[in-house]
């Protein structure tokens, strides 16, 4: 796989977003997007397995039962972007189905380096594709796959995962929006939705017993460490999920065990921390399924078709753009 990488100075953007969001009046916060460096990605993958968390084999078991109806849904010829690749495993069940019918392109875009290298990996071996991997923001990517379109070929993009889910629901559909300026009427959109559920499956979900999730959000701090030069001491700080009924979302947080001060070299900051303030770093918006058809009313397009699985709330919608 050829991947195409422009991030002029990683470090520095990195180091501008941990400031901003730790200087912030009131609740202090860190981007969601960073919990993903190589071993946030790997501890993304444990979840994933872990019996508490159904989300993603809700995800593999429609993409897997309902592939076939999914590709003879989508004009042909068509290319597919995947935003958020992942490992890609999921991925492979459609793209096998639409490489059955003629040769495919696919262009995962994905802002994790490691992602985007297993996802090669996953799925290089299918007969009749070519992956072409953009290391890019997902908008800044799909433009570049816009870009490189044949006339009278049609764009899938695949927005799977409940990925949706990291924005809050405004911006998600302000996403969905931008997202629509760059498709042509007839491109379609494969969107993966958590659905809701109760409050109990849910903290179980993002607090879990073997305390995977607390590793994958404790990370950021790890990584702040390491790729920042900070010194967060990881056992004064604490793994929390919380539900938000109003929002209906599950929030995670750091929780400071005490008062302390951390300082993050590269930012050139001093963070004062008290007893039991927390750092939101990442929130799961839920959706109903009649939420999903608004959403798609809302932001130009139209859902031709859902499934929903029996075992764990979840939704695949195809949104055809109008
Ligand atoms: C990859 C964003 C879908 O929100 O469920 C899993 C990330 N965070 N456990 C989610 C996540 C904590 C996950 N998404």
């Amino acid at each position: 796989m050829i991947t195409q990488s422009i991030t002029a100075n990683p470090i520095f953007e990195f180091a501008t977003d941990v400031r901003a969001g730790l200087t912030k009046a009131g609740q202090k916060e860190l981007p969601s997007k960073y919990l993903y460096d190589e071993v946030g990605s790997a501890l993304f993958e444990v979840i994933s397995c872990l019996p508490e968390y159904g989300l993603t084999r809700a995800d593999e078991r429609l993409l897997s039962r309902h592939c076939r109806e999914i590709v003879e849904l989508l004009p042909a010829p068509v290319a597919v972007a995947e935003l958020g690749s992942g490992s890609g495993k999921k991925t492979r069940w459609v793209l096998e189905a639409l490489c059955r019918r003629q040769r495919t392109s696919y262009y995962p875009i994905e802002i994790s380096h490691a992602a985007l290298a297993m996802c090669e990996r996953q799925l290089g071996d299918i007969d009749s594709v070519s992956i072409l991997g953009f290391e890019r923001e997902y908008l800044d990517g799909l433009l570049e796959v816009a870009a490189q379109r044949r006339p009278g070929q049609h764009l899938l993009v695949l927005f799977l995962g409940s990925t949706i889910g990291n924005f809050d629901r405004h911006a998600g559909l302000n996403f969905l929006r931008e997202m629509r300026q760059t498709l042509l009427p007839g491109d379609s959109l494969l969107l993966g939705t958590d659905l809701e559920k109760p409050r109990t499956q849910l903290i179980a979900a993002y607090d879990d017993e073997l305390g995977v999730t607390a590793a994958f959000n404790l990370n950021l701090l790890s990584r702040i460490n390491r790729e920042l030069d900070a010194d967060f001491d990881l056992k004064q700080f604490q793994h929390l999920a919380q539900v938000n009924e109003e929002a209906r979302s599950i929030e995670m947080h750091l929780l400071s065990r005490c008062r302390q001060v951390v300082n993050i070299s590269t930012a050139e900051l001093l963070v004062e921390f008290d007893e039991g303030e927390t750092i939101w770093t990442e929130s799961s918006h839920k959706y109903s399924a009649e939420d999903v058809f608004r959403l798609a009313q809302d932001s130009g397009f139209c859902c031709r078709a859902q499934w929903i699985d029996s075992e764990w709330p979840f939704a695949e919608s195809l949104l055809v753009a109008e």
